[in-house]
């Protein structure tokens, strides 16, 4: 008796008998009717809305019966309500099975309503915004018949020369676990089934934001502690707040295509992260191996990444032109192939496809969802809370007394500059430029002039711009880099202003009226050779379709800014990378290397003539009124291990007006079994403060936040001396330490 129990438990153990969720059981039984071929369908997406299609040999392919072949299982880029309804109509009615077809787009930083770059929304140090502005993105899309977004991207990078920093959420790991865990939170909500809710992917899975040398695709190669400690966490945070898909990157890792690389895919991803979704190649990623030279063609491609159990191809065909041979061959096995379609079919299931394939609405709902007058309001607050305020001298902004403004620079009347890259659905005539910002806040105060192209002189333009800043009290400058210039395949190796626009300051600066610089880029940018000209710099990154509002929100002082830096902001291209979070090295720099040529090197880990620290650094932004940080507090000095720290501290407003200050948390393992960063994030919070009001926040650390790779590599703590700050930058000087015994 006793030995039929204990077998019967063993059995359900081994024998994977646990429960079957609905799900699982409605896609095993679908399964069992799918031909090996409909079941590579539905593992392959495809792209008809970039001009001709073409198949693995490039033969172009007829979309519309390879969907009733039941061949297609995914498409991305459709545009309109209408020809996903059409397309969708055809798959339920026409093919064998009537499997709907499961609609992506890159919805990265909002639908209609574009949010601002990811980058900038992460310096506003609030998740509740950020989980908002996905949760309205989502709501535009599915409006569409769109169910599944390519976002967030968790990569961690502290290289502006990489153009898609402007995607991500900057250079650390804990704020970027935060923002992408809020991203996926806000896209799925509570409940996938829910009509205005998308699937999330966590993208690119792995160190894509490492490529060397800052280009776009290049190869990434570094230690596994050095990833497990800086890389994973976001890409780990953003699976465990439930991404129902991964989305594999173009880089290779370790000297292997990520989209072929099974200990990414297998023993990380699925075996140690616990990842129970799909996971989607990036675009011809699978072809590209044969680029890489992992792969001798497309056959070894499909089977090395189906060996990888790599569930979905997007768009280079090869699964369903390779997949059958390989399985005939033995190369492939049809089991892997079915567990590889399941999970596909069981997320169609969870977001409701199978009851309603026309859930989401179509043209009708679409047109009553976009451009709601309270999301345009949200677009507006969050954009407002991710500028930065970078320097202001003597109190130059805000002008609220009546100043007569010159606005000047290439990007004044720029809705591309307003929206930066991803912005598929973006409408010009519905975003608002600084100019328009400007003349509907300061009506009769504000004169216009182009000064330059982003990159070029234009003739008489300086001297127009110096006309009308000789006739105004202050000038404002709008400069940068244009929206289109971040995001994929812009890689730069100057993050300087472009020297037209140097020469346009220069010449403005001259007229002796005060400067104000509004900085519109998609990337940190190196400012110090044309720092001393501006008075006031204010950083608007690319703020979305309320950026000229938002911006005059923050120029007339109607609010304080907000924003701190979520990347460093080099003083020189030479700096790149630079980081808050860097090692102290056995020869710490207390200084520059040489102060001039006839003074005496110092042999220690910096440069000659330049300075280590960045010009700006990670978590600094000013505001209309100041904040004090006095009386840190670690509430338990001596811990065990396991157990967690609280530490706290005053935050007080002693300035002249309202504003919200970021309270940050820093820590440094001072000694450890391996080289620990000089300091690393650990927690923050933004918090309102009336003038003269005071609060504490406390933090909890938990040993989880404590922990790293260890020399054994495990991931977990160690005991020993730490030392905390806390305070309203990366710089924060106020400090206390604690023991774990
Ligand atoms: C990008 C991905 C994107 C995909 C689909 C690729 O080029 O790297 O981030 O989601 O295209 O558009």
């Amino acid at each position: 008796m006793k030995k039929t129990v204990i077998l019967l438990v063993c059995a359900t153990l081994i024998g994977g008998c646990t429960p079957r969720s609905e799900a699982e059981r409605f896609a095993d039984n679908l399964l069992k009717k799918m031909t090996l071929r409909e079941k590579l369908g539905q593992m392959s997406q495809f792209a008809p809305s970039t001009g001709v299609v073409t198949g693995p040999d490039g033969d172009p392919i007829d979309v519309y019966a390879m969907i009733k072949a039941g061949e297609i299982g995914s498409v991305l880029n459709l545009k309109t309500p209408q020809e996903i309804e059409h397309m969708q109509r055809i798959a339920v009615d026409s093919s064998r099975l009537g499997i709907p077809i499961l609609f992506g787009h890159d919805i990265i930083h909002g639908c209609k309503i574009i949010f601002p770059i990811n980058l900038a929304s992460a310096c506003s140090w609030n998740l509740d915004a950020v989980r908002k502005s996905a949760s309205i993105a989502a709501y535009e899309a599915s409006a569409m018949g769109i169910a599944w977004t390519f976002s967030p991207m968790c990569d961690v990078s502290a290289d502006p020369r990489w153009g898609r920093v402007s995607e991500g959420a900057g250079e650390d790991p804990y704020l970027t676990a935060k923002m992408s865990a809020a991203m996926v939170e806000g896209y799925q909500g509570a409940s996938l089934a829910d009509s205005s809710t998308i699937l999330s992917c966590v993208k690119h899975f792995a160190a894509y934001g490492a490529p060397e040398a800052g280009r776009d695709y290049n190869t990434v190669d570094m230690s596994e502690r050095m990833f497990r400690d800086r890389y994973l966490p976001p890409y780990k945070a953003a699976i465990e707040s439930g991404a129902a898909t991964v989305m594999t990157s173009f880089n290779d890792f370790d000297a292997i295509p990520a989209s072929g690389n099974d200990w990414l895919l297998k023993t990380l991803l699925r075996d140690e992260l616990g990842f129970d979704g799909f996971v989607v190649s990036d675009y011809r990623a699978i072809e590209e191996m044969m680029a890489h030279g992992t792969a001798a063609d497309m056959n070894e491609a499909a089977g090395t990444a189906l060996n990888a159990n790599l569930d979905m191809d997007m768009v280079s065909g090869a699964y369903l032109a390779y997949g059958e041979a390989l399985v005939e061959e033995g190369i492939v096995s049809e089991k892997e192939i079915e567990s590889m379609c399941r999970n596909i079919l069981i997320a169609k299931y969870k977001l409701g496809l199978f009851d309603d394939p026309f859930r989401y609405g179509g043209a009708d709902r679409f047109d009553k969802s976009i451009y709601k007058e309270e999301n345009l309001e949200s677009a507006r607050e969050v954009a407002r809370e991710s500028m930065v305020l970078l320097k202001n001298d003597s109190g130059l902004l805000p002008l609220d007394s009546g100043e007569r403004i010159a606005l000047i620079g290439p990007f004044v009347s720029s809705p591309r500059a307003m929206l930066g890259s991803w912005t598929a659905f973006r409408d010009f005539d519905r975003t608002v430029t600084v100019d328009m910002g400007f003349k509907s806040r300061f009506p009769g105060r504000v004169s216009v002039a182009k000064g330059c192209d982003a990159f070029d002189d234009i003739e008489g333009g300086i001297a127009d711009a110096v006309r009308a800043a000789d006739k105004a009290d202050v000038a404002v400058l709008v400069l940068g880099l244009p929206g289109e210039l971040s995001g994929e395949a812009a890689s730069m190796t100057s993050v300087e202003l472009p020297d037209c626009q140097k020469k346009l300051l220069s010449a403005v600066r001259q007229t002796g009226k005060p400067v104000i610089v509004l900085l519109a880029t998609g990337r940190p940018m190196a400012l110090e050779s044309v720092i001393d000209d501006i008075d006031a710099l204010l950083l608007v990154w690319h703020p979305g379709t309320m950026g000229g509002h938002a911006i005059a929100d923050l120029v007339s002082g109607d609010f304080s800014p907000s924003g701190h830096l979520a990347m460093s902001f080099p003083r020189c291209d030479g700096q790149i990378p630079v980081r808050y979070n860097y090692k102290n090295t056995g020869r710490p720099a207390d200084g520059v290397g040489l102060r001039s040529t006839n003074s005496r090197k110092i042999y220690q880990s910096c440069y000659l003539f330049t300075p280590n620290a960045p010009l700006y650094p990670f978590g600094y932004g000013l505001s209309y009124t100041e904040f004090s940080f006095d009386s840190l507090e670690v509430l338990t000095p001596e811990v065990a291990l396991g157990e967690s720290v609280r530490i706290r501290a005053r935050v007080s407003n002693v300035g002249n007006r309202e504003g919200a200050a970021v309270a940050q948390l820093y820590m440094r393992d001072l000694v450890a079994s391996t080289t620990r960063p000089v300091r690393e994030l650990k927690g923050f919070e933004k918090l309102f403060l009336k003038k003269g009001e005071s609060r504490f926040v406390e933090f909890v650390l938990t040993p989880d936040d404590m922990a790293f790779c260890r020399k054994d590599m495990e991931f977990a703590q160690e005991p020993g001396e730490f030392k905390v700050w806390i305070g309203d930058s990366s710089d924060a000087a106020l400090e206390g330490v604690f023991v774990v015994k």
